[in-house]
Order: structure tokens, then C-alpha cells, then sequence
């Protein structure tokens, strides 16, 4: 082993389901991380979810349930996702946890004890979205930046850390340490802000206002302020303070974010930490963000892309690549369907996959699998070797230093380079007249394939594997490390090569819709499910009355209705054809109001309405009465 490494994502909050922002930055950490044991480096990998603070209590309240209840709830959903996208994480935090809250109060007291906590009466300009006191400054047009609302004044006493204190401190650790944060605009961006005096962070919120949080150790009138607490999971996680996992990764620590949270990550964190008498971590890694039609994708904005509906139809490898290869770290991203698609079909399909295809289906027709080592090499064989070796090194750079993008386009310029090696060696034209030569030129083209499947490993592990395996070779994913992939030759098959079924067969767009299609009738036909009456109690079913309802263009069979259910909603619903938008109006119907919102022909639809279905068309339910709009159906 030579070296650790430990990698936190950002610990997401359970106020809405996942999407495929936190999908990316969680990706983003699986890579680096997979990258690492293939450098045969000691690992830990952290992620999971922040469930205290007023933004989760209200979340709560809106659905009915008991902020425990309710954080159980999408905490899991947070949980069960990372699997499916193949997460390799060692652990996953939670700040309800009793292990962390038990350490928010030993950081609560050391602080303290540092004299670095006071009590004060304060008067600001408060986002509820970001949970913060905002100063006219970092407003825009009086508004919080993110989520463009106007922030209240709000007044109360409350728990001070004196963080500028350490404003001084942080300049200079950051100028010693280039790359404490980077890419460098972001650095940038904090040394910029840190120009100007550094207030001191408020890190209590009284119980009078909210009581889902960690309670001060000092002052039991107080919880602690979210991100204070939050902060706090990447030691937590660890067993700080004594734990032996702290001692053995804490040192290596690199943190993975959006621009969103830059200033927690970039400037409260290292302050508490110091204030504390913790090293600083190694890396704050941050990165842009993925928009939709040039705007962020964002819960509070309601334009979210949930990463399954992708994974079902397009494989999670493919999703994986995309979101590594399209985004340079750093930077914003557009995401679209349509380049997601033009991807799988170039570089996945036609480059990558035909050339595996290919290579496997000409030796197993030349050679039955076993593959003899051939003779001499040729100039153009030792090219090729070449550059296969030469690439290991600015592939390790680049992972380092999160060019992913520029890692993958290397890789790729190697593919293209072994796929023009068999078009000019033309391997079909030498199995009729010289069977050394062909050996030759098939354990070169098999030889690329091991270093190409071996770098392509921490982006797409499962395909990468399946590769690995068709090579028959013994070691498979990070068990093949960086310096087994630079021993040329020395990775022996221990089985026949086999020949291999397409890895990423071409998405054609009537391809795509079909696959939409069938995702959507495997969801339909899943055999009945016995379901709790705990499960069925998350439903809240509310009686709805429609208030207007129109054709949404281009579509034949949805409407876009508004719903009054105590508050107004837009939902989506697939009655055109079955009723006229005007026989609806005023009429009362059952919604099931907790679902996630679903974006459908551009518009988000922000429940479901229940109707019988038969063969004679769909017949909405409702009371039996007249009840009020937003009655609950119990
Ligand atoms: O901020 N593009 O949680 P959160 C890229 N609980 N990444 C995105 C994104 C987008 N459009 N939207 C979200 C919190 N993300 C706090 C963190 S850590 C101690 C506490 C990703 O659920 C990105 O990683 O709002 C961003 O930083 C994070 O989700 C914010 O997640």
C-alpha cells in the first residue's frame, strides 16, 4: 500500500428525493475513490445525508409525519440509490445519528472552552431556503442568490463563533497551500470574499423557533445551527476523536462539493476545525453545476432530473461516462438527453464497444480463445505498446487532478489508435497467409484492451469487469492495479478469451422511446407487493378541487390542471381524450399529494390524481359529499 486516501461527498439533505446533480458529485467521489485502490492506495469513502434544521422540519410538517418519521424516510431513499449506481462508499453518515450528535457536542465544547463562543442579540436578513443570515452584500437585487427570494429580518439572541478570529489564519494557509482548494477560480473566490472583515458565524437557533437539531451542551435553550452541525460528519464518520480510523484518514482527507456550498466548506469548516485544534483537510474539490435549459437544476426550483429514470433506460455505465466525460470539473454543464444519447452512440458504442467486439470475436474464430504470444514485434506494434505505457502517467495526473474529462479523452485517443492498428493490420487478410504475424497483432490489440479496461475501471466498474472478464483474466477490477496494467504482457489469461455480446448496443431514437416504454411496463407489471400499513400511512391523500384545466400543446393525452388543495398545485394528468378541460373545472378529486415532483411535456406536475381505469376509459374518484379542499382521506 502506498498512501490513503479519504473522500466525502456532500452530505445531502433529506428534504426532496436525489437527482442527478447529487448523483454526479457522489459519481464524481466513486471515481476518485475506485481510482485510488486502483493506485493501490488504503481507501474510506464517506456519504450521507443532513436531517436537522428548519428546512427539514418544515419538510415534515408539509407532509404530515414527525420530523424522525420523515427523515427515515428520505434518508433511505438516499441510501438505496447509491447501490444501484454502483457507490462504493464504506460508510454512510447521518447526522441524526447518536455517534455524531455526541461529537457536535464535543467540537460544541472545545470551542467553547477555546473561548471562541459568545452570546449575543442580533438582527439580520434571514434565508429560510439556506438556513443562514445573509448581509446586503451577497444579496442580489435584495434577494438570496440561490433562491431568489427575499430573506426576513429576523431578531433574536443567539450563540456567536468568533470565526474572525481565524479569517487571518485561513488567508495564509490558503496561500501556502495552492491547491487547498481548487479548481483555482474557487480558491480565488474565497480569498476574494476573505478581503473583506469575516463576521462571525451564528451557530444557535433558539427552541422557541426550532427544535430539530443538537442541543447546545452549554445552553439547553438552544439547538445548534445546521451547518455547524453538519460540518461536523466528516470527523464524526471517522470516530473522532479517538477512533483509529480518524488517525489513519482524517490526514487525507478531500472533500467533494458543488459551488453552492463553497463558503461552509471553504470557510466555516477550516475555521471550526482550527478553533478546535483539528488539521485542516487536504482538498476542497468543487465543482460546477448541471443545468437544465441554462438554469440550475435544484429542489427549490422544482426542474430536477432523477438519475434512475436514466439508468433504466440507458444502463448505469453509460450515465456514468456521461456525466464524467461531459463536465469538465469545475465548470457548468448543460445536461440534454440528446447528448447523453450522441455519447453512448460515439464513443461508447461505436468506438469502445466495436473494438471489444471485434477483438474478442477474431480471436476466438483464430484461435479458439487461446491466444499464442506470436512472434517478434514490429515498428507499428511497438508504437502501439507504447502508446498504451505512455499513457499511464498523465492518466494519473490528470485523475489527480480531477481532469476526468481529459483523462477519458486520453483513453479514448488510445482507442481510436488500436482501432486504426486493426484496420491497417487488417487481421482478416493475415489469418489466410500468416498465422504468426496474426498472433501477434491480436496479443497486441488484447494487450491494449487490459490497460483500456483497467483505466476505464473507476468510471464504468461493471463493464470494465465484464471486459476483464472476457480477457479471462484472473484479477479483475481494482484487484488489476496501475502497475499491473504497466507490466505489458505480464497479466496472463488464466480461461479462453470468450466472445463478447455488444457492451453498449447503439441508442437509435426510436430505440430510446421503446426502451422509455418497456422501463415504464416492467413498473406496471410488477406482481402485487404486500405493503405495511406503516408504508401506506406515508401516502397523504387529499381531496382537491380543480380549478382550472387546460390541453398542454402537443400532447394527446395529458392536461394541466390546477388543483386547490388547501394550496394550489399544478398536476399533470392523463385525461385528455376522457374528459373536456371544461366538464373538469370545479370538480373534486383524490390527490396523492406527497409524491416527488415529476416534470412531464415541460411541466412539473406536483401530484397524482386517482381515477379507476377500465376498459371503458378512466372515471376520476371522489367523496361521496362535498368536503373541503385539502381534506385528508384517511
Ligand atoms: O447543501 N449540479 O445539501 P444539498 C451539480 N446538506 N451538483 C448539484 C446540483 C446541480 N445542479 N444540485 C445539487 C446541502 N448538487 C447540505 C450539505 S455538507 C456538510 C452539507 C449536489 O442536498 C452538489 O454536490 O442541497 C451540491 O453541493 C449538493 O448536491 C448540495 O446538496
Amino acid at each position: 500500500m502506498s498512501g490513503t486516501f479519504y473522500v466525502t461527498t456532500p452530505i445531502y439533505y433529506v428534504n426532496a428525493a436525489p437527482h442527478i446533480g447529487h448523483a454526479y458529485t457522489t459519481i464524481v467521489a466513486d471515481v476518485l475513490n475506485r481510482f485510488h485502490r486502483l493506485a493501490g492506495e488504503k481507501t474510506f469513502f464517506l456519504t450521507g445525508t443532513d436531517e436537522h434544521g428548519d428546512k427539514i422540519a418544515a419538510a415534515a410538517e408539509k407532509e404530515g409525519q414527525t420530523p424522525k418519521e420523515y427523515v427515515d424516510r428520505i434518508s433511505g431513499l438516499f441510501r438505496d440509490l447509491w447501490p444501484k449506481l454502483n457507490i462504493s462508499n464504506d460508510y454512510f453518515v447521518r447526522t441524526t445519528d447518536r455517534a455524531h450528535k455526541d461529537v457536535v457536542r464535543i467540537i460544541l465544547d472545545r470551542v467553547n472552552q477555546k473561548g471562541d463562543i459568545y452570546y449575543s442579540d442580533y438582527e439580520g436578513l434571514y434565508c429560510f431556503g439556506c438556513e443562514r443570515f445573509y448581509t446586503e452584500r451577497e444579496l442580489v437585487d435584495g434577494k438570496c442568490p440561490d433562491h431568489l427570494t427575499e430573506p426576513e429580518v429576523i431578531r433574536e439572541a443567539n450563540y456567536f463563533f468568533r470565526m474572525s478570529r481565524y479569517q487571518d489564519w485561513l488567508v495564509d494557509h490558503i496561500e501556502k497551500n495552492p491547491d487547498f482548494i481548487r479548481p483555482e477560480r474557487y480558491k480565488n473566490e474565497v480569498l476574494a470574499f476573505l478581503r473583506e472583515p469575516l463576521e462571525d458565524l451564528c451557530i444557535s437557533r433558539p427552541k422557541s423557533r426550532l427544535e430539530w437539531g443538537i442541543t447546545l451542551p452549554f445552553d439547553d435553550r438552544f439547538v445548534t445551527y445546521v451547518w455547524f452541525d453538519a460540518l461536523i460528519n466528516y470527523i464524526s464518520a471517522l470516530g473522532f476523536p479517538d477512533g483509529e480510523r480518524f488517525k489513519t484518514y482524517w490526514p487525507a482527507a478531500q472533500h467533494m462539493i458543488a459551488k453552492d456550498i463553497l463558503k461552509p466548506h471553504g470557510i466555516y469548516w477550516p475555521c471550526m476545525l482550527r478553533s478546535a485544534g483539528i488539521e485542516p483537510y487536504r482538498h476542497l474539490n468543487v465543482h460546477g453545476y448541471w443545468n437544465i435549459n441554462e438554469g440550475k437544476m435544484s429542489k427549490s426550483l422544482g426542474n430536477v432530473v432523477r438519475p434512475l429514470d436514466l439508468v433504466d433506460i440507458y444502463g448505469l455505465d453509460a450515465f456514468r461516462y456521461f456525466l464524467l466525460r461531459d463536465m469538465v470539473f469545475g465548470l457548468d454543464s448543460e445536461f440534454s438527453e440528446e447528448a447523453l444519447v450522441a455519447r453512448i452512440n460515439a464513443d461508447l458504442a461505436n468506438d469502445l464497444g466495436n473494438l471489444v467486439s471485434r477483438a474478442l470475436t477474431m480471436v476466438h474464430k483464430y484461435f479458439k480463445g487461446e491466444l499464442p504470444k506470436g512472434g517478434a514485434p514490429d515498428r507499428e506494434d511497438d508504437e502501439l505498446r507504447e502508446s498504451a505505457l505512455a499513457l499511464l502517467d498523465p492518466y494519473d495526473r490528470h485523475m489527480r487532478e480531477l481532469g476526468f474529462h481529459k483523462a477519458l479523452i486520453a483513453v479514448w485517443e488510445l482507442i481510436g489508435k488500436v482501432n486504426k492498428y486493426i484496420d491497417t493490420t487488417a487481421p482478416w487478410v493475415l489469418a489466410k497467409k500468416d498465422r504468426e504475424r496474426l498472433a501477434t497483432v491480436l496479443f497486441h490489440v488484447v494487450e491494449v484492451l487490459k490497460v483500456v479496461s483497467g483505466l476505464l475501471w473507476p468510471f464504468m466498474p461493471a463493464s470494465a469487469e465484464k471486459i476483464q472478464e472476457q480477457l479471462g483474466l484472473g484479477k479483475k477490477g481494482a484487484q488489476l492495479t496501475l502497475s499491473d496494467l504497466a507490466r505489458w504482457g505480464g497479466e496472463k489469461p488464466v480461461r479462453p478469451l470468450c466472445r463478447a455480446p455488444a457492451l453498449f448496443p447503439r441508442v437509435e431514437e426510436k430505440e430510446r422511446k421503446r426502451r422509455a416504454q418497456a422501463a415504464e411496463k416492467v413498473a406496471e407489471e410488477k406482481p402485487m407487493e404486500i405493503i405495511s400499513f406503516d408504508e401506506f400511512k406515508k401516502l397523504d391523500l387529499r381531496v382537491g378541487i380543480i380549478r382550472e384545466a387546460q390541453a398542454i400543446p402537443k400532447s394527446k393525452k395529458l392536461l394541466r390542471l390546477t388543483v386547490d388543495v388547501g394550496e394550489t398545485r399544478t398536476v399533470v394528468a392523463g385525461l385528455a381524450g376522457h374528459y373536456n378541460p371544461n366538464e373538469l373545472v370545479g370538480r373534486q378529486v383524490v390527490l396523492v399529494a406527497n409524491l416527488a415532483p415529476a416534470k412531464l411535456m415541460g411541466v412539473e406536475s406536483q401530484g397524482m390524481i386517482l381515477a379507476a381505469v377500465d376498459d371503458g376509459g378512466v372515471h376520476l374518484l371522489a367523496p361521496d359529499g362535498r368536503v373541503e379542499a385539502g381534506c385528508r382521506v384517511s
